[in-house]
C-alpha cells in the first residue's frame, strides 16, 4: 500500500492527497473504458489519473491552471489523448454539452463555493450528465476540530446555508485555516441531499463519516465529511 501523503494546493484551497479517499475510490471503480467523466477540482490528479488508467475519457477541471499543468505532466503517453483540461472556476467557467458525461467526481471542492454557486453547479451537472449518469461528491462538514465552536450555531441555524462562514477567523484560530480561503460553506447530509434532490437528482446515498486520509489534528466525532452518490433519472 502507498503511504498517504498530503500535497498542498498552490492557491490556499486546502490540500490534495496521493491516495484515494473512500468516495473517490467508488468513482474510480465506476470508470470503465468508453466512459466520459468529469473531475471537478481535480488538483494534481489524485482521481483523474486512476480514472484515465481505468480507460475513461477524463475532463479535468480546476480553478488553478498550474495544478492542471502539473497533472498533465503525470499522464502516461498512451492516455494523453483521453485527458481534456478545463482550467477555470466551477460552475461559471465550465462548458460541456448536455447529456455528454457518464460520471462526475467532486472531492473536497464544493465547500469552496457559495450556496448559490452550489445550486447553479447542481443544475449544470444535471444538464451535462447522461440519463443514469452518476455523481460522486465528498465535502467538509462543521464536525471538524477547527470548527467545533461553530457547531452549536450551525445546529440551531434556520438559514438555508447554515454552514456558510464569511470569515473563518471569527470562529477559530486553528492553524489549518491558513491553508483555506477566508469564507467556507460547510455542508452536512441534510443540506447536500436537499441541493441535489431539489435539482432533480435521485439521491442513492448521503452520509457523514471520517475519511481515512483526514489528518488526526482535525478529527472530531466521526462526522468530519459528508458524501453523496446520486444519479440522473
Ligand atoms: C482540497 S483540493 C482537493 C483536490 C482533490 N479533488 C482531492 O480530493 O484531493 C481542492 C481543489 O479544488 C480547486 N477548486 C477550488 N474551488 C474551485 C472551483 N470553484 N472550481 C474549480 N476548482 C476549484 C482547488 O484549486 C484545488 O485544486
Amino acid at each position: 500500500m502507498i503511504p498517504h501523503r498530503r500535497i498542498t494546493t498552490k492557491n490556499s484551497m486546502g490540500w490534495s492527497s496521493n491516495t484515494l479517499n473512500e468516495l473517490s475510490e467508488m468513482f474510480v471503480d465506476f470508470c470503465k473504458p468508453g466512459h466520459t467523466v468529469l473531475d471537478i477540482g481535480a488538483a494534481m490528479g489524485v482521481a483523474s489519473l486512476p480514472a484515465l488508467a481505468a480507460g475513461a475519457i477524463v475532463h479535468a477541471n480546476d480553478a488553478s491552471a498550474e495544478h492542471l499543468k502539473q497533472l498533465a505532466t503525470l499522464v502516461p503517453e498512451e492516455s494523453k489523448q483521453r485527458l481534456i483540461l478545463h482550467p477555470g472556476r466551477f460552475p461559471k467557467d465550465l462548458k460541456l454539452p448536455p447529456d455528454s458525461i457518464d460520471a462526475v467526481h467532486a472531492s473536497n471542492v464544493f465547500h469552496f463555493l457559495t450556496g448559490r454557486q452550489l445550486e447553479l453547479g447542481a443544475l449544470l451537472l444535471h444538464r451535462i450528465l447522461r440519463p443514469q449518469g452518476r455523481l460522486f461528491v465528498i465535502a467538509a462538514t462543521p464536525y471538524m476540530a477547527p470548527f467545533s465552536s461553530f457547531i452549536p450555531e450551525f445546529e440551531s441555524s434556520q438559514s438555508q446555508w447554515p454552514g456558510w462562514i464569511e470569515n473563518t477567523r471569527r470562529v477559530s484560530q486553528h492553524r489549518l485555516l491558513d491553508q483555506l480561503p477566508k469564507s467556507i460553506l460547510l455542508l452536512d447530509d441534510r443540506v447536500l441531499r436537499r441541493v441535489f434532490a431539489d435539482t432533480g437528482f435521485i439521491v442513492e446515498k448521503c452520509w457523514m463519516f471520517r475519511r481515512r486520509d483526514l489528518p488526526q489534528s482535525i478529527h472530531w466525532d466521526g462526522r468530519e465529511n459528508v458524501a453523496l452518490i446520486a444519479h440522473k433519472a
